[in-house]
């Protein structure tokens, strides 16, 4: 077997393109390159090299039917790739790129079937990230890249929790430290009009419906007809301990807290180790038995950008179970919501 990749510490100091380059060259060349974004670390490749892109796919485990976002320096290079490029996405290009906004519109002829999984769409983004966007730059070509993981598992946001397996497929990662945001990119679908919500994400829907208008919901059955985003169907972001959802109203008394202590340990046995995560400090204690308690930050964000890390650490420590306080159903935790709600599906 081929040696593990090799890392490109890029933690601190200035960021200049020799250290860069061999990534890129590796990239335009067919190899696959772990990368930061301003999201979570992608594995690249040149998306205009089907051989490349399939190996994506093999070392992800990844269903060949689930199409990959391709990432782009800029709204030129998107328009490059597309068949059609409407006002909207000119739009949301102008005002939110570069950033964590993905937008789906009509794919060009140059785009391989093998990335956008045989359909006639192709799911585009310029990130936000230095690293990323001067890699994609340097290698000159477009790099499909979904997140650096195991088809199904947690997202990396840091290089520590790049599994054995993405690591032997790499050529190269580059190690920037954790990333800004921790959860995906908001992807759009551009191609409907009104424009559709495929998967929340680190960019809020009311900044992105202040750009395009209101968003309506992505509404595909899970089965019959193709999903409109199959990565969005079934479970998904979810650690290897079983996520179950913890609702407590948030003028919870006391009895109805004893309520969900005694309800989470009645089947104790099955549960093995237990975790209680929650956003509320005052909620800290409501897991008598947990083997570990994590207090969450209560802000949206902030929550966002540990959620992956906890997930990966509670794994890591031997947690069965990670029992999690479900945050409001608010705006400003749809994304959260949404990665808990698809790590606890069974
Ligand atoms: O933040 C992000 O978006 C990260 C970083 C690395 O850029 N990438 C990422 O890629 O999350 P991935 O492959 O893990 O998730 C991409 C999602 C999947 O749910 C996929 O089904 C959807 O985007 N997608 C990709 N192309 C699509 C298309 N043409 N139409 C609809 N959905 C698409
Ligand atoms: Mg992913």
């Amino acid at each position: 077997m081929r040696a593990d990749a090799t890392i490109i510490p890029c933690v601190s100091g200035p960021l200049d393109d020799d250290t860069l380059m061999p990534a890129a060259l590796a990239l335009r060349e067919g190899g696959l390159v772990v990368f930061p974004t301003e999201t979570v670390y992608g594995l690249g490749a040149n998306a205009l090299d089907p051989h490349a892109v399939r190996r994506i796919f093999t070392a992800k485990g990844r269903p060949a039917g689930n199409p990959l976002i391709v990432h782009v320096p800029n709204a030129e290079g998107a328009r490059a790739l597309a068949g059609h490029w409407p006002e909207t996405a000119a739009a949301l290009a102008e005002q939110m790129w570069p950033g964590p906004v993905t937008i789906v519109v009509q794919r060009g002829p140059s785009v391989p079937d093998i990335v956008t999984g045989g359909g006639p769409t192709v799911a585009l983004r310029c990130p936000d990230h230095p690293i990323a966007r001067r890699l994609i730059e340097l290698a000159g070509v477009p790099v499909a890249a979904p997140s650096a993981n195991v088809s199904g598992s947690v997202s990396p946001t840091r290089v520590e929790h790049l599994c054995p397996r993405i690591r032997a497929a790499s050529e190269y990662i580059i190690d920037a430290g954790p990333c800004e945001y921790g959860l995906e990119s908001t992807v759009i679908d551009l191609t409907v009009t009104p424009p559709t919500l495929l998967r929340p994400g680190a960019m809020s829907r009311a900044s992105i419906a202040a750009v395009v208008g209101p968003l309506s919901d992505d509404r595909s059955p899970s089965g019959g007809s193709p999903a409109r985003s199959p990565g969005t169907q079934g479970k998904h972001y979810a650690p290897r301990a079983e996520v179950i959802l913890v609702e407590i109203p948030a003028s919870g008394e006391a009895h109805c807290r004893r309520g969900i202590n005694d309800h989470l340990l009645r089947d104790r046995d099955q549960r093995g180790k237990i975790a209680w995560v929650t956003h509320d400090p005052e909620c800290e204690e409501v897991l008598s038995a947990a083997a570990s308690v994590i207090v969450m930050p209560s802000s949206p964000c902030a929550y966002g950008r540990r959620l992956y890390a906890v997930l990966q650490e509670l794994d890591a420590a031997g947690m069965e179970t990670i029992a999690v306080h479900l945050p409001p159903d608010t705006p400003e935790w749809e994304a959260v919501r949404d990665r808990l709600r698809r790590a606890a599906l069974r």
